[in-house]
């Protein structure tokens, strides 16, 4: 199975590394083992053999995640290494040569090249930046069609920070019920909505076709615990369970123990993260009331957003040369198929989110 290469990946293993400010991660400044543990009373985990563990998950993690949803039992979640883990397993459970899929883009790279590598027509569907990077509905009611088997979400967006409102979220329900399609949504960064409910709808609460991939690596800042998971129709994840057990057989039982303390302790998590987040946004705000060659659709959750660049200068080369001069990373928008742009995490922390953009603002006043 031939694939394309994963961009944005490639190109945080090869610049990132050398990057005294690095503005392109995903994640709100993760946990450390001595702060999650602080979390839990029990010290039962050390007396735990290092066995394969529950296959599936364990019970008490299935319930810590049905938590987050409004309408889904155990039967209805499987456990998996991410979410991109998750987001692999339905596409094999669920794609065949032909089918047709619309992705809609900018958007993580899995939703399309895995697609197109199983041999899927896909359509890709860009958002726009004068629409607030939200779907027009107009729009999406033509590119979707009978023919369409799946359509795959990401809400709120990486990379431009949108979440889609839940009740332009029902109406997109509405034309994929009126056509028979499924819907993907990675909702990695759900929880991370900064205004009104930090949680928007969950798509496999409001749709008997929706599927909902989650993870503890944005929402709850624990990446290297390598923890994903589906929630969907039980038939769905049985199908899924099939897929699954030729490439997980299980997480290891210290990532499925910790990410059940954390999501038993999310309200903790949630209040740490949030203050970051807002200090992020705050950072960008008074950033960009002095700064003349970028502009940008603030985020509205999640944990980055999209600088447009008002200079002519390819998004690769920008970055590359800002990298050399200043030790800042920022990631092109040639990566994720939107050249003249940049993604930023704001998340990394004030110092280096402050000394990073004002080391852009510094290199695009001496370009012409
Ligand atoms: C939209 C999206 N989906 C999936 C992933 C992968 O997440 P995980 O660490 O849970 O595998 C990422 C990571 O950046 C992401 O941004």
């Amino acid at each position: 199975m031939k694939i394309d290469s994963f961009k944005i990946e490639d190109w945080m293993n090869r610049y990132c590394p050398e990057a005294n400010y690095d503005l392109t991660s995903t994640c709100i400044k993760p946990l450390s083992v001595n702060e999650l543990f602080s979390l839990e009373n029990s010290t039962e985990i050390f007396n735990t053999s290092l066995t394969y563990g529950d296959i599936q998950g364990s019970l008490r993690l299935k319930i810590a995640i049905k938590s987050l949803y409004t309408n889904q039992g155990e039967e209805n979640i499987t456990i998996t290494h991410g979410a991109i883990g998750a987001n692999q397993l339905v596409f094999l459970a669920l794609l065949e040569k032909g089918d047709e899929v619309v992705s809609v883009l900018p958007a993580y790279q899995q939703h399309y090249s895995i697609p197109e590598s199983l041999g899927a027509e896909v359509k890709k569907y860009f958002l726009k930046e004068e629409n607030n990077w939200l779907p027009d509905l107009k729009e999406l009611e033509k590119v979707i069609t009978r023919k369409t088997k799946l359509l795959i979400l990401n809400n709120p967006n990486n990379p431009t920070g949108a979440v889609i409102p839940d009740d332009m979220l029902e109406k997109i329900v509405e034309i994929a019920k009126d056509n028979n399609v499924w819907i993907l949504s990675d909702e990695v960064y759900r929880g991370l909505n900064l205004c009104g409910n930090p949680y928007s709808k969950s798509i496999a609460d409001i749709y008997e076709k929706g599927i909902s991939v989650g993870s503890m690596s944005k929402t709850y800042s624990l990446p290297g615990l390598r923890v994903g998971w589906i929630a969907a129709r039980e038939d769905l994840i049985q199908e899924i369970i099939k897929h699954r057990e030729y490439n997980t057989i299980s997480v290891s039982i210290l990532d499925d123990y910790f990410s059940a303390v954390a999501l038993e302790n999310r309200d903790k998590i949630a209040v740490r993260n949030f203050e970051i987040m807002h200090e992020g946004v705050n950072v960008l705000k008074e950033w960009l009331k002095s700064e003349l060659y970028v502009n940008c659709v603030l985020p509205q959750g999640g944990t980055t957003v999209l600088l447009k660049y008002k200079k002519d200068i390819p998004s690769k080369i920008l970055c590359r040369e800002l990298l050399q001069i200043t030790g800042t990373a920022f990631l092109p928008g040639e990566t994720f198929e939107m050249e003249g742009y940049l993604r930023m995490g704001f998340c990394v922390g004030k110092e280096i989110l402050t000394a990073g953009l004002s080391n852009l603002s510094e290199y695009l006043r001496t370009k012409v």
